[in-house]
């Protein structure tokens, strides 16, 4: 008997030492050696058979390997701990390093820098005004008096009557001439918003407005600028044409077209067959507006035109749909 636990002692302690610091491995160990039907529990059945003379000496033992054996279980134990809490401390110097997230400008953002930027470069500067805009600078000070039809052009967000979210960056020209004395050259970017929704149009959008104001200031220079902007923007080779068009603050007005950029003029689904894009409104600054800022029309001319840049976009880098722009889908922005 004595041998049989002395064997098992020794047995049990080699397993536990040799066992990997795995404390499932450990646990299988333990119920071998410990459990209720375990190796340690036969020798205490057989204690039964034991001369009366040896029996209680055997016992002993059998309690002491018990508690040795469970004693070397939990060291093992603590020691597996130890290493894996160590294991995850330790910084691997050689593992390579992780970029940070880097972050990018949103495509309509980027355009209308790009806009920003050509008219900079046109001796324009940029200025910026409210999008909750009284209803004087959104329509009436532009020559829309509060029952002209156009105002169902531009169906709005109305705040309270006379304060409205404002349906185009145009109150900027007001805004502007109010504050400043000709010669004026300024553009203005922002959002703009209409009461619209639908695969073309959505609620929130953006607009650049233009403003040149001087003496002498002729449909010839918008023309001339215009064009210079499209070519910069669309490249030389672009054609553009004017057609006439009707806005309340501006006589003579046009809208612009340019060449289709998909097609290059000869037709597709984007241009509806016709090989034309519209990309703005223009005109000569009307008289009644330059009457509303305080300024004498025969003194004074101008020109003033307004673009929307999610069009502007759309053309530039191929985009066929303007929801996206707001969808806010990393998958699309991140490819800009
Ligand atoms: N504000 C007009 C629009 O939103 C565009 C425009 C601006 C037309 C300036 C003429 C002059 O449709």
């Amino acid at each position: 008997m004595q041998e049989a636990i002395r064997k098992l002692l020794e047995d049990a302690s080699r397993e536990i030492s040799g066992s990997r610091e795995d404390p499932r491995q450990l646990d299988q160990i333990r119920i071998r050696y410990l459990g209720r039907k375990g190796e340690l529990a036969q020798l205490f059945k057989q204690l039964a058979q034991v001369p009366e003379a040896l029996r209680r000496d055997c016992g002993k033992l059998l309690n002491e390997a018990k508690a040795q054996i469970e004693e070397l279980l939990s060291l093992k134990l603590i020691e597996a701990k130890d290493r894996s809490a160590e294991r995850r401390d330790r910084v691997d110097v050689t593992a390579p390093g992780r970029r940070p997230l880097r972050g990018r400008l949103h495509p309509i953002t980027q355009t209308a820098m790009e806009i920003c930027r050509i008219f900079h470069w046109l001796g324009f500067e940029t200025v910026e005004g409210p999008e909750v805009e009284l209803d004087y600078y959104n329509f009436e000070a532009l020559n829309i008096p509060k029952d002209h039809p156009a105002r169902d052009m531009q169906d709005t967000f109305y705040i309270s009557e006379d304060v409205v979210l404002r349906t185009h960056t145009s109150p900027l020209q007001v805004r502007v001439m109010e504050k400043r004395t000709p010669p004026i050259r300024v553009i203005a970017p922002g959002r703009t918003y209409r009461c619209d929704s639908d695969v073309t149009h959505t609620p929130m959008f953006h607009q650049v407005e233009g403003l040149m104001v001087g003496t002498n200031i002729s449909f010839g220079d918008l023309k001339g600028l215009l064009t210079i902007f499209v070519h910069q923007m669309f490249g030389p080779e672009t054609g553009l044409r004017f057609r006439p068009r009707f806005f309340p603050f501006t006589e003579p007005s046009a809208e612009v077209d340019i060449e289709c950029v998909m097609c290059r003029g000869k037709g597709c689904r984007v241009c509806s067959q016709t090989g034309w894009l519209e990309i703005l409104g223009s005109g000569m600054v009307d008289p009644e507006v330059f009457k509303m800022v305080g300024y004498d029309p025969e003194q004074v001319t101008g020109f003033a035109f307004g673009m929307g840049i999610e069009r502007i976009a759309m053309l530039k880098f191929g985009i066929d749909d303007l929801r996206l722009f707001f969808e806010n889908d990393l998958r699309f922005l991140k490819q800009f």
